[in-house]
C-alpha cells in the first residue's frame, strides 16, 4: 500500500472516495465545509436530518454527491471537538480504513491529517495516520489454507496537508511511519506464528533474514555449546526440558560511528510457555505462543530503525528457548549458576522468563551500553496491576524513565512506572541460594524486576513489562506489535538531529 502527501481542495478530487471528519452537534471540519457548500449542502441536511452524529465510531458513506468528482464521500465521527485528542485520532483513521476495506475501495483521499490536534504538528498527524492507517488493516493469513483476495484492497492513501508548506517534512513523516508500521507488522506476524513454527531456530532465522536485506545490520546465533562455555546456566535451564535448542540472537544495526555506545534492547523470546514442570492449566495455553513478543518488538525495532537508517547504534538481543516439561526438564528446587556467578533457586520453573533474561543482561556488559531496555512478558500480576492498557516500566534510573514514559506518550504506545525499592528486595530470598527465582504473590510484577536488578547493576536499565500489551484474547486475538511504537519513539529521540 502506498501513502502519499498532497495539498488540494477536497471539491476539486477525482477520486473513489473522499474522506472527511464530522464533529459532535453537527460541526463540520474544514474539509467538511467546503465539500457541503460544493454540493449544494447534503452533507449538512444528513446531519440535520439525524441520519449521522458525530459521535466517535460513527461512518456514513455518501454515494456520487452531487456537482463534484469524487465517487463517494465518507463522513467520520470524530466526537467533541473540545476533547479531540490524540487516541481518538488514531482511532477515527482506524475507523475510517476499516470503511475502506468493507467497501473495497482501491484508492482514497483523506482529510483527517488536517484536523486541528493540540500540541499535534503535521508531521504527528502523518506519521501517526499511517501507522493507525496499517495497524488498523492488518490481517494474518500466513497459516490458513485460503488466502482472501487481494485484488479488491486498499492501494493508495492520498493524506491532505492544508498547506503547501507542510509537504516536504510531510513526506519524511510519512516515510517514517511506513518504517514503523512495518517495525510493528513484522512483530505481530511473528507473534502471531503458532510455536510448532515459531521456534527459536526460527527466530534467529528471520534475524539472518533482516541482516540480509539491510546493509547495516549484522547477525550472530549463539547455541547451546557457546552459551554454556559462558556459564550461562539459567538461560540453559529453562531449554533443557524441550526438544528445541535454545538460541542467544545478537542483530546489530549501526548508523553511527564505531565510537558511539550503544543503546541495547534485550527481547524475551519464549517460543511457547508450558510452565515446565510447574506447569500452566490448560485453558488459554495457546497464548504461550506470544511469549516471545518481546523478542518479536525488538526484531521489529530493528527493521524499523534500519529502514529510517537513524544516525545511531543499537544492538538487539534475543534470549529465546522454549519452556518445555520435558524428562531432562528443570525440577522446582534445582540450584543453577547464571553467568553472573550467581547461583539462583528455581522455585517455580514457570517464572523463567527472568532466567533467561539474567543471563542475557549479564552478556549484554561486553557491549558498553548507553542504556539496556529489556522488553519481555514477563508476569500474569502486570495485567492485575494495569490491565491491557500500559506496558509496565521499572528502571534503575529516573532520566532513562522519564524519556521512556514520554516516548510511550508522544507515541501512543504508553507505559507506566512501578516502583523498584529495595524494600522488596528481601522476598527473593533463597534458604540455598543466593536469590529465589519468584518473591511470592504480593508485587509480582514489581518481584520480577528485582530479579533482574540484581543483574542489570553495571548501565543504566529499564524494564518493560508487556504481559497486558503485547496482544489481544478473546474474538480479537493477535499480536499487537507493542511496544515497537514507544521504542521506536524513544530510538528517534536518542538520534542526533540532522
Ligand atoms: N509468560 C508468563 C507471564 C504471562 C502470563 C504473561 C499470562 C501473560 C499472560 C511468565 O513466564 C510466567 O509464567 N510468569 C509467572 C510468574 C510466577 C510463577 C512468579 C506468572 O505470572 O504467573
Ligand atoms: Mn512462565
Ligand atoms: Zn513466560
Amino acid at each position: 500500500m502506498k501513502f502519499k502527501v498532497k495539498t488540494a481542495a477536497p471539491e476539486t478530487q477525482d477520486t473513489a472516495c473522499v474522506i472527511v471528519g464530522i464533529f459532535l452537534s453537527n460541526r463540520l471540519s474544514a474539509a467538511a465545509k467546503r465539500l457541503d457548500q460544493a454540493c449544494g449542502g447534503i452533507i449538512s441536511d444528513i446531519l440535520s436530518g439525524g441520519d449521522m452524529g458525530g459521535e466517535t465510531g460513527d461512518i456514513l458513506t455518501l454515494y456520487k454527491p452531487p456537482n463534484i468528482p469524487c465517487q463517494r464521500i465518507i463522513l467520520v465521527g470524530c466526537g467533541s471537538q473540545r476533547k479531540f485528542t490524540d487516541l481518538t485520532y488514531r482511532k477515527i483513521i482506524g475507523n475510517s480504513a476499516k470503511q475502506l476495506r468493507k467497501l473495497g475501495i482501491k484508492e482514497a483521499v483523506s482529510y483527517l491529517p488536517e484536523l486541528p490536534l493540540k500540541d499535534r504538528d503535521i508531521a504527528w498527524k502523518l506519521r501517526q495516520a499511517v501507522i493507525s492507517t496499517v495497524d488498523a488493516l492488518y490481517t494474518f493469513e500466513q497459516t490458513k489454507s485460503k488466502k482472501k483476495s487481494p485484488r479488491k484492497s486498499l492501494e493508495q492513501l492520498v493524506l491532505m496537508v492544508a498547506r503547501k508548506q507542510d509537504s516536504a517534512p510531510g513526506k519524511q513523516a510519512v516515510n517514517e511511519g511506513v518504517a514503523i508500521a512495518a517495525g510493528q507488522s513484522l512483530a505481530k506476524d511473528l507473534g502471531n506464528l503458532p510455536g510448532n513454527l515459531c521456534t527459536p531456530g526460527y527466530l534467529a532465522e528471520q534475524a539472518g533474514a533482516l541482516a540480509k536485506k539491510h546493509h547495516k545490520l549484522r547477525v550472530s546465533v549463539m547455541d547451546e555449546d557457546e552459551m554454556q562455555k559462558l556459564g550461562m546456566g539459567a538461560l540453559l535451564s529453562v531449554s533443557r526440558g524441550s526438544a528445541q535448542p535454545a538460541k542467544l540472537i545478537t542483530l546489530e544495526y549501526k548508523g553511527a560511528p564505531k565510537t558511539a555506545k550503544p543503546i541495547v534492547l534485550v527481547g524475551k523470546g519464549i517460543t511457547f510457555d508450558t510452565g515446565g514442570i510447574s506447569m500452566k492449566p490448560a485453558p488459554a495455553m495457546d497464548e504461550m505462543k506470544f511469549d516471545m513478543c518481546g523478542a518479536a518488538s525488538v526484531l521489529g525495532t530493528v527493521l524499523a530503525c534500519a529502514r529510517m537508517k537513524l544516525p545511531i547504534h543499537l544492538v538487539g538481543i534475543i534470549a529465546s528457548a522454549e519452556n518445555m516439561p520435558g524428562s531432562r526438564a528443570t525440577k522446582p528446587g534445582d540450584i543453577v549458576t547464571t553467568m553472573s556467578g550467581k547461583t539462583v533457586e528455581i522455585l517455580n520453573t514457570d517464572a523463567e522468563g527472568r532466567l533467561v533474561l539474567c543471563d542475557a543482561l549479564t552478556y549484554v556488559e561486553r557491549f558498553k551500553p548507553s542504556a539496556v531496555i529489556d522488553i519481555a512478558t514477563l508476569t500474569g500480576a502486570c495485567i492485575i496491576a494495569l490491565g491491557h492498557h500500559p506496558s509496565g516500566l521499572l528502571s534503575n534510573d529516573e532520566t532513562l524513565s522519564k524519556t521512556l514514559l514520554t516516548a510511550g506518550k508522544n507515541s501512543g504506545d504508553q507505559a507506566w512506572q512501578l516502583p523498584l525499592w529495595d524494600e522488596y528486595q528481601n522476598q527473593l530470598d533463597s534458604n540455598f541460594a543466593d536469590m529465589a527465582n519468584i518473591g511470592g504473590r504480593s508485587a509480582g510484577t514489581i518481584t520480577a524486576g528485582c530479579f533482574l536488578s540484581r543483574f542489570t547493576k553495571k548501565y543504566d536499565w529499564a524494564h518493560l513489562d508487556i504481559a497486558g500489551t503485547a496482544w489481544h484474547s478473546g474474538k480479537q486475538k493477535g499480536a499487537t506489535g507493542r511496544p515497537v511504537p514507544l521504542l521506536i519513539q524513544y530510538l528517534m529521540d536518542q538520534a542526533p538531529r540532522s
